[in-house]
Order: structure tokens, then C-alpha cells, then sequence
């Protein structure tokens, strides 16, 4: 696990959109895992001013989003289908059929999540994996639990996790309660996974997560055992973790 060390934000939000910029440069009909939430708002922003100067192409690119609410429509504005096309697909050429996210909307749970994971595998699996972490230690909606999840599933949503995200609907009464969601496995099988984290509300998890145990209580935890791994963090985010700290 590489823990790199960003001055702040922006920083942050840079080096993490350079790993993902590399990835599509490198090869350029990249599979990418998007995530949503407040932290990875500025990378996308900092790649679509990349696009527009040219300097990268996401014609080949096919990306997969990691959850989506369940029962909220791709128009609602607090669907990730809205969020992502927004603050990112909007901004980029990616070609709309080569953009998936779970469908929210879709009540036969078990159609879904055999749908979303199969998408998934037959795109040959997610070169390159971005996610955000949750304040409990969730990576996607991969809440604490006495297991590790295996692949899409529906997730009934903590407290916690609805408590931090009412701040984007009027009221935590309108925070859908559940949520489909990759699984740990599908996360796992990413070939370079790139976990963005910033402030200081999340420097406890951070540190509990990439140094304490593994253990399902904290999904984050997993990926100390991932072979690549990148955490980028601003120096509130990381302020608990050691310098030098060997992970
Ligand atoms: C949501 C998303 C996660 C995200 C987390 C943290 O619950 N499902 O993918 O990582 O929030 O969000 P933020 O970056 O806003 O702290």
C-alpha cells in the first residue's frame, strides 16, 4: 500500500487525477471504477480541465460506477446516475454507452445485482478503481458488517452513513435507506485501486483502517491486503498516520 501525502485539497485532488490520467494514457480503453461523494468532485474537475486541453481522450474509456441509491431515478438530484453526469460526463467525451452504473430503479434485487456483476466481469474487470471512505470505514456502500461482501448486492444503510449524507437531500427522512453497491470481491478484483481521502473528520478511520486490524467492522480494512493499492490524502486526512509509517 502507498500512502502518498498531498498538501491539501486541490493537491489531493491532482495527484489522484495524475494516477488516473497515467491509466488512460497508458491504455486508453481503460475499464474505470467511479465513485461518487464529496472527495472525488475535484478530481473529476481536474481531469475534464485536462481533456480540454487535450491532453487526455476518454473516447475508449468505459467506466463502471461503484452504487447507486435504490428507488431514486437517474434524473433525481441526488442519484449518483445525476452526480456523475454532471460533475463529470458531461465535461469529457466519454461515449454514454460505455457509462454504467447500477440501476436504482430496478426492483427485482437479485435481476440487478446478477445484471451489474456480469457487466462488470464481461468488461474483462476494472483496470483502475477509485473509491472514496466512508466515515464507518465503507469503501462503496460496503457498510460494517460481521462478513466481507462478495459481489453487487443490495445494502440496507447505517445510520451513520444516512446521518452523513442528509446533507445533500433536505432532510435525513429523504435518504433512500438502501443502496445497491459493488461488493468487496468486485472492488478487490480491480487491478489498482486508488483510494482518495481528505479533512480532518476522516483522519481516526484512515489510520484505523490502513493500520489497524483487517476485519469486516472496517470494510476500508481489506485493502491492506490488495497488491495496489494508492492512498491520497491531504494532511489533515493523514495527520494520524505516522510519517515514514511502513504499510
Ligand atoms: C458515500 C459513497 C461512498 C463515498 C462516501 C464518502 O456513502 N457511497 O462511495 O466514498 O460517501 O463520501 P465523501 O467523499 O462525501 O465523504
Amino acid at each position: 500500500m502507498k500512502i502518498i501525502r498531498a498538501k491539501n485539497y486541490e493537491d489531493m485532488s491532482r495527484k489522484a487525477a495524475n494516477l488516473i490520467s497515467a491509466q488512460v494514457i497508458l491504455k486508453p480503453d481503460s475499464v474505470l471504477g467511479l465513485a461518487t461523494g464529496s472527495t472525488p468532485i475535484g478530481i473529476y474537475q481536474q481531469l475534464a480541465e485536462w481533456y480540454k486541453k487535450g491532453d487526455i481522450d476518454f473516447s475508449e474509456v468505459t467506466t463502471v460506477n461503484l452504487d447507486e441509491y435504490y428507488g431514486l431515478t437517474p434524473q433525481h438530484h441526488q442519484s449518483y446516475h445525476y452526480f456523475m453526469q454532471h460533475e463529470f460526463f458531461d465535461h469529457v467525451n466519454l461515449s454514454p454507452e460505455h457509462t454504467f452504473l447500477p440501476d436504482g430503479m430496478e426492483q427485482d434485487h437479485e435481476k440487478e445485482c446478477t445484471r451489474y456483476t456480469a457487466l462488470i466481469y464481461a468488461l474483462g474487470g476494472i483496470d483502475l478503481q477509485l473509491l472514496g471512505l466512508g466515515h464507518n470505514g465503507h469503501i462503496g456502500f460496503n457498510e460494517p458488517s460481521d462478513y466481507f461482501s462478495t459481489d453487487v448486492h443490495l445494502v440496507n444503510l447505517t445510520e451513520s452513513t444516512i446521518h452523513a449524507n442528509q446533507r445533500f437531500f433536505a432532510s435525513a427522512d429523504d435518504v433512500p435507506r438502501q443502496a445497491y453497491t459493488m461488493g468487496i470481491r468486485t472492488i478487490f478484483l480491480a487491478n489498482r485501486i486508488l483510494l482518495a481521502v481528505s479533512g480532518k473528520d476522516k483522519a481516526d478511520i484512515v489510520r484505523t483502517a490502513f493500520l489497524g486490524k483487517v476485519t469486516p467492522t472496517i470494510p476500508a480494512s481489506i485493502l491492506q491486503l490488495h497488491p495496489d493499492v494508492w492512498i491520497i490524502g491531504d494532511e489533515d486526512a493523514l495527520s494520524e498516520i505516522p510519517k515514514g509509517a511502513v504499510v
